[in-house]
C-alpha cells in the first residue's frame, strides 16, 4: 500500500515538473514573440517615418521648383513683355503729338511695329517653355524627337532615341512629366557629365513601360550628399512617383550614368 502511494507521489511530482517545464517554455515563447513583434513594429514605424520624411522632402522640392518657375515666368514677363509694351504705349502717345512730320510718324510707327513683333516673339517663347506646343500638336514621341534634334544639332553630343511604346497623346500631364525628366537628364549629362554619347530607349517589359537612359559621361556617386543638393534629380524622382513608377540609377565616377525607370 505504502509503495503504491509512493509511486503516485512520484508520478504527481513528475507530471507537475513536466507541466512546469511546458509552462516555462510557453512563457519563454510568449515573451520571445512579444519582444520580436515589438521589435518588428518598431522597425516598421521607423521605416514609415523614413518614408514620410522622404515624401516631405519631395513635396518640398516640388514647392521650391514651382516657386522658382513662377519667379522665372514673372521675370520673363516683366523683362521681355511688359517693358516692350511700355515703350509701345509711349510711342503710341507720341503719335498723338500735333504737327509731326511724315518722317517722325514713320519712325514712331516702325518702332511700334518692331517692339510689338519682339513682344510677340517673347510671349511665344515663354508659352513654349511652359508647354512645348509640339507635345499638344504631335504628341510625346515627336516632342522627344525635337528635343533630341536640338541636342544633336550642337554636334557636341550624339543622342540616339528608340521607342517601341505607343504613348497616350491625350494625357498631356503625364507626357509633360516624361518630357521634363528627359530634358533634365539630357541637361545633366551635357552640363555635368560632359557626355558625348547618350541613348534613350522606351520599351515594354511584362506590360510595364520602361525608359532606359544611358550617357557615357564622367558619372557621379548618387549616394554622395553633395550630389543631392540640386533640385533636378529630386524633381525627376517626384515626377517618376507621379507616373506611378520606380527608378534605379547606376553610376560611378568615370563610368557614365544609367537610369532606368518604369511608368504606368
Ligand atoms: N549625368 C550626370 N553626369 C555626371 N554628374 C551628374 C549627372 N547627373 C547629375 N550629376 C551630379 O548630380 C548632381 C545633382 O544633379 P541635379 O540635377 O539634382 O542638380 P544640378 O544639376 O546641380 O542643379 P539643378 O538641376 O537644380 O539646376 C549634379 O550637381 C552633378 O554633380
Ligand atoms: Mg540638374
Amino acid at each position: 500500500m505504502n509503495s503504491i502511494s509512493l509511486e503516485n507521489t512520484e508520478l504527481i511530482k513528475a507530471v507537475f515538473f513536466i507541466l512546469l517545464a511546458f509552462l516555462s517554455m510557453f512563457l519563454v515563447l510568449i515573451l520571445f514573440f512579444y519582444f520580436s513583434r515589438k521589435k518588428i513594429v518598431k522597425q516598421e514605424i521607423e521605416k514609415k517615418n523614413l518614408e514620410i520624411d522622404y515624401q516631405r522632402a519631395l513635396l518640398n522640392s516640388i514647392l521650391i521648383t514651382q516657386e522658382n518657375e513662377r519667379q522665372r515666368i514673372a521675370q520673363d514677363l516683366h523683362d521681355d513683355i511688359s517693358s516692350k509694351l511700355n515703350v509701345v504705349s509711349l510711342n503710341s502717345y507720341l503719335l498723338k503729338t500735333p504737327n509731326l512730320s511724315e518722317a517722325e510718324q514713320t519712325e514712331i510707327t516702325n518702332n511700334i511695329i518692331d517692339l510689338t513683333q519682339k513682344a510677340l516673339e517673347n510671349s511665344r517663347r515663354i508659352a513654349h517653355d511652359l508647354l512645348p506646343p509640339v507635345l499638344e500638336k504631335f504628341g510625346l514621341s515627336a516632342g522627344i524627337e525635337e528635343l533630341v534634334e536640338e541636342y544633336n544639332s550642337t554636334k557636341a553630343t550624339k543622342v540616339n532615341y528608340k521607342n517601341s511604346i505607343l504613348f497616350n497623346d491625350a494625357d498631356i500631364d503625364r507626357n509633360l512629366h516624361i518630357f521634363r525628366i528627359l530634358q533634365e537628364l539630357l541637361n545633366n549629362s551635357v552640363k555635368h557629365g560632359k557626355a558625348s554619347l547618350i541613348s534613350i530607349e522606351f520599351t515594354t517589359l511584362e506590360h510595364q513601360n520602361m525608359c532606359t537612359y544611358i550617357d557615357n559621361g564622367v558619372g557621379f556617386d548618387y549616394l554622395d550628399e553633395d550630389n543631392r543638393k540640386g533640385l533636378g534629380m529630386r524633381n525627376i524622382e517626384s515626377r517618376i512617383s507621379f507616373l506611378g513608377g520606380k527608378y534605379t540609377i547606376t553610376s560611378k565616377p568615370n563610368e557614365g550614368v544609367k537610369i532606368v525607370f518604369n511608368f504606368v
